[in-house]
C-alpha cells in the first residue's frame, strides 16, 4: 500500500480581518501519497496558495483536521508546525528567493546550516548538475536567467532531501520554454521518487501531473487522473 503522506479532512482556513473573514479554502477533503505528482489549478484567488501554505504547514489552520506523515497537527501553533515540516517538506516560489549575495552553489547548501545537516559540498554539487547548472555554481543570482534562478530554487529545496516538494506558481515569472523545463525537472525528480504538489494557472504545465485538482472559491470541484 502506498505511504500517505498527507491526510486532510474538511481542511478549512478562514482569514480574519478587522472588517471580513476571508474564507480561502473550505472542507477540503484530500490524501497525498507517496509518489504523487499532483497539480492544483484554479483562477487566481480560488484559494491555491492557501491550500498550499496549510498543506505545507507554513500556516495555522481555522478548522478541519491536517495529518502530516501520520501526525495529527490540526491544532498545532507555529512553531509545533516549524518542526513537522523541517527535514520532510521543501518549497519553490514564484519569485526563486535566492540570497542575492550567495553564489548559487551557497543558496543551495544554506537549508543544510538550517536544518544543522552536514555540509555536503559535494552533493550539493550532484543536485546542481542534475537540474542542469554544473557549470552555474560560483555565479551570483544577478549573472544566471529566470530559469536558471529557479532551477537553483528547486536544487536548494531538494538539498535536505525533502520526501515533498511543495512548488507554489513556480512558473509564473518564466517565458514557456523556462516554464516547459521546470516542468521537465519535475517529472524526473517524481520518476526518481519525490512527491510533488505544484499550483499553477497554466492548463499546459498542469495537466502533465499525474492528479489534476481543480479549485474554485475555495473547494475542490473535481480532481482528473489522466493515467
Ligand atoms: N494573508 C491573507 N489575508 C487575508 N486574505 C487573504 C490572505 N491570503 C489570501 N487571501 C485571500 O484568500 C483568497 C484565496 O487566496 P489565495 O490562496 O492566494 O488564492 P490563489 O493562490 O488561488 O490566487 C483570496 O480571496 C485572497 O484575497
Ligand atoms: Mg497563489
Amino acid at each position: 500500500m502506498k505511504e500517505c503522506l498527507i491526510k486532510t479532512e474538511k481542511l478549512t482556513k478562514i482569514y480574519k480581518l478587522p472588517a471580513e473573514q476571508i474564507r480561502a479554502v473550505r472542507d477540503i477533503d484530500l490524501e497525498i501519497f507517496a509518489g504523487d505528482f499532483i497539480s492544483i489549478m484554479g483562477p487566481s484567488g480560488s484559494g491555491k496558495t492557501t491550500l498550499l501554505d496549510s498543506l505545507g504547514c507554513l500556516t495555522t489552520i481555522t478548522s478541519g483536521r491536517l495529518i502530516v506523515s501520520g501526525k495529527d497537527v490540526s491544532h498545532a501553533n507555529e512553531s509545533e508546525l516549524v518542526s513537522v515540516r523541517r527535514k520532510f517538506i521543501s518549497f519553490v516560489f514564484q519569485d526563486f528567493l535566492l540570497i542575492p549575495s550567495l553564489t548559487v552553489l551557497e543558496n543551495v547548501m544554506l537549508p543544510l546550516y538550517f536544518a544543522r545537516l552536514p555540509q555536503d559540498r559535494n552533493r550539493a554539487v550532484e543536485i546542481l548538475e542534475k537540474v542542469g547548472l554544473g557549470h552555474r555554481i560560483n555565479h551570483l543570482p544577478k549573472q544566471i536567467s529566470g530559469g536558471e534562478k529557479q532551477r537553483v530554487a528547486i536544487a536548494r529545496a531538494l538539498a535536505i532531501s525533502p520526501k515533498l516538494l511543495l512548488a507554489d506558481e513556480p512558473t509564473g515569472n518564466l517565458d514557456t520554454k523556462y516554464a516547459q523545463e521546470i516542468f521537465h525537472i519535475f517529472k524526473k525528480l517524481n520518476q526518481e521518487g519525490l512527491t510533488i504538489v505544484v499550483t499553477t494557472h497554466n492548463p499546459n504545465l498542469g495537466s502533465q501531473a499525474s492528479r489534476i485538482i481543480y479549485l474554485q472559491d475555495g473547494k475542490i470541484i473535481s480532481e482528473n487522473k489522466p493515467n
